[in-house]
């Protein structure tokens, strides 16, 4: 029984790391993240980098929680701590892209 359980839980883990980058996506988008930190957490003129390798989740949460700087701070109210973790999952999803060694077009201009 218990082989079975984990059995199930392998299976299903995968399937819900996905799920909630995609539902993390969605509230990076409704409360405003991405506004300044662009879609793909890429960083802007008004926000830092935060994906690919984004910081420790408890470094990220303390900081989103209690930055008194640029940023506005995120009480749990306006954005649950489940929510917080979804869209860690989402800036973990984020893939680092190709080196510029890796593009052919960039290699051409050398
Ligand atoms: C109004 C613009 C703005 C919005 C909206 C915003 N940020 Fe930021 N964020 C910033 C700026 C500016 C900094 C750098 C601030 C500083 O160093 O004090 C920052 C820094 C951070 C950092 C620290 C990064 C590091 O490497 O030190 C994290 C993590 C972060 N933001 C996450 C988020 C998340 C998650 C959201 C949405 C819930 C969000 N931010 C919404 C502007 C914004």
């Amino acid at each position: 029984m218990r082989t079975l359980l984990l059995l199930a839980a392998l299976w299903t883990a995968p399937a819900m790391a996905v799920d909630s980058a995609a539902e993390g996506k969605q509230v990076f988008i409704r409360v405003g993240c991405y506004q300044c930190h662009g879609y793909a957490g890429q960083g802007g003129s008004a926000g830092l980098k935060l994906a690919p390798e984004p910081l420790p989740y408890d470094a990220l949460s303390t900081f989103v929680r209690g930055t008194t700087g640029a940023m506005p701070a995120y009480s749990t109210t306006l954005l649950p701590d489940a929510d917080l973790q979804k869209i860690y999952a989402y800036l973990k999803s984020i893939k680092k892209g190709p080196s510029a060694d890796d593009i052919p077009l960039l290699k051409n201009l050398q």
